[in-house]
């Protein structure tokens, strides 16, 4: 039988008010260092909309069955994929006042901070724990600098899922899993004719990562898993037909993404699908959170998902990570979050609520009938497709790319033209590489 998540976290819950949750239980140690004298952890992310809070909420309070003396103090800054949060980051380790522990996403974004000097390095953890070797090999390459690790990862994210309204797709005809970017365009122009919003998205300048994301998908899609790869190498090659064909593609099914709504986040934009205003969404998979934990609705039946058109075989992760920075005030309580951020049993409370999967190398079957049917789905898909790294969640591009592509799509919703959102993007990658 699948545990839903609602019944893990409830049962979690009982089985700590009995006091029958060891310390010792699923790989989880107990705090060290902190001699049973009360502290505090401020805990920097920006998990604060859909199922986010409930998952850092699950996670806090498997934190608090092991370490009773530490006080969590949630520091989080709203702003899907950490737009705000990492800017106010930036400042406070700037002004040397870091927070206790901060999140991170694998590959270049935290080596921007690996880079910068900012974070100790956490390497003693992994070879206290064991996760050098329990770890996703793929996930360890890309938090790794010169063999040491300066972070520990708590999830794993499938970027490129594409969500539908299950009714209202069935209502229309039109299919939850279109396999080609020209065959969802032409669903998106069914849904249209018919009265919906048929991609629902924000088009707010402060929200344009989502249209990255968008892009993103689109450019997976046309490229292919190593085209994709290879536009962050030297050598890559932003002002080639295929990148032109896929940001022909961003442009037409922009056209079928209206942006009702203004400024909304991204759980307010899934609640547009959930309601059955819009049919689909193209977003990371806490989006499957949303629907679950905050409508409670029904896989297969009220909600769908599938592979990003021209995406079946492709896996585009990210996988968000906590850290140590230099200077924290309560050094042992962190150690102590990053000790439960690798553990099976922290992993597995926050991963089961947030949609997400965990980053360790096997889930054996016990394990696994934790997670919902969709991340079954996901689990299985981890294990057999080819992986690409996101780079709207941190892992390709560093962190001034990243921001001369947000720009660019910037100029994209002020004057929609494909033509010169390519230059932009032509340029953005000649600086990156004549930079490094
Ligand atoms: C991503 C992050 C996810 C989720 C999402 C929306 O960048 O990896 O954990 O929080 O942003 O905010």
């Amino acid at each position: 039988m699948t545990i839903s998540r609602r019944t893990f976290l409830a049962a979690a819950g009982a089985t700590a008010g009995a006091g029958l949750l060891s310390a010792c239980g699923s790989g989880t140690k107990a705090t060290t260092g902190l001699n049973g004298a009360a502290t505090s952890l401020q805990v920097f992310s920006w998990w604060t909309a859909g199922g986010e809070l409930q998952a850092l909420d699950a996670l806090k309070a498997n934190f608090n069955l092991h370490n009773p003396n530490i006080q969590f103090v949630n520091e989080a800054v709203a702003g899907g994929a950490g737009t705000n949060a990492k800017a106010l980051l930036a400042k406070r380790l700037a002004a040397g006042q870091p927070p206790d522990t901060f999140q991170a996403q694998a590959g270049e974004m935290v080596g921007d901070y690996i880079t910068a000097g900012q974070l100790e390095d956490v390497t003693f953890l992994y070879q206290q724990n064991g996760w050098d070797k329990t770890f996703n090999q793929d996930v360890l390459k890309l938090i790794q600098r010169n063999g040491r690790y300066y972070s520990v990862p708590v999830d794993i994210h499938h970027i490129n899922v594409l969500w539908s309204n299950r009714r209202l797709c069935d209502k229309l005809s039109i299919p939850t899993g279109p396999k080609t970017i020209p065959e969802f365009i032409d669903a998106l122009g069914k849904a249209h004719d018919a009265g919906h919003i048929p991609l629902a998205i924000s088009r707010d300048p402060s929200e344009s990562w989502q249209l990255q994301h968008v892009m993103e998908a689109m450019l997976i899609g046309t490229l292919g898993a190593a085209g994709w790869s290879a536009l962050w190498h030297p050598g890559a090659d932003w002002s080639s037909a295929k990148v032109t064909q896929a940001l022909d593609y961003f442009h037409q099914v922009m056209q079928h993404a209206p942006g009702t709504g203004g400024n909304m986040s991204w759980d307010q934009v899934s609640a547009q699908v959930a309601k059955g205003q819009a049919a689909y969404q193209i977003m990371g998979d806490w989006t499957e959170a949303s629907f679950t934990v905050t409508f409670n609705l029904q896989p297969h039946i009220d909600y769908d998902w599938a592979p990003s058109p021209g995406t079946a075989g492709i896996f585009d992760f990210a996988s968000d990570c906590f850290t140590l920075p230099k200077g924290a005030k309560h050094r042992d309580a962190t150690i102590a979050w990053l000790t439960e951020c690798g553990s099976q049993e922290g992993q597995d409370s926050f991963t089961t609520v947030k949609g997400a999967i965990p980053p360790r190398a096997h889930v054996g079957t016990q394990e696994r009938t934790l997670f919902d049917t969709y991340l079954q789905w996901s689990l299985d898909e981890w294990t057999k497709d080819t992986i690409v790294g996101s780079l709207t969640h941190g892992v390709m591009a560093p962190g001034a790319w990243n921001n001369d592509i947000l720009t660019a799509i910037g100029g994209y919703l002020t004057d929609p033209d494909t033509g010169k959102l390519q230059s932009a993007l032509v340029q953005a990658a000649t600086k990156h590489f004549s930079a490094v």
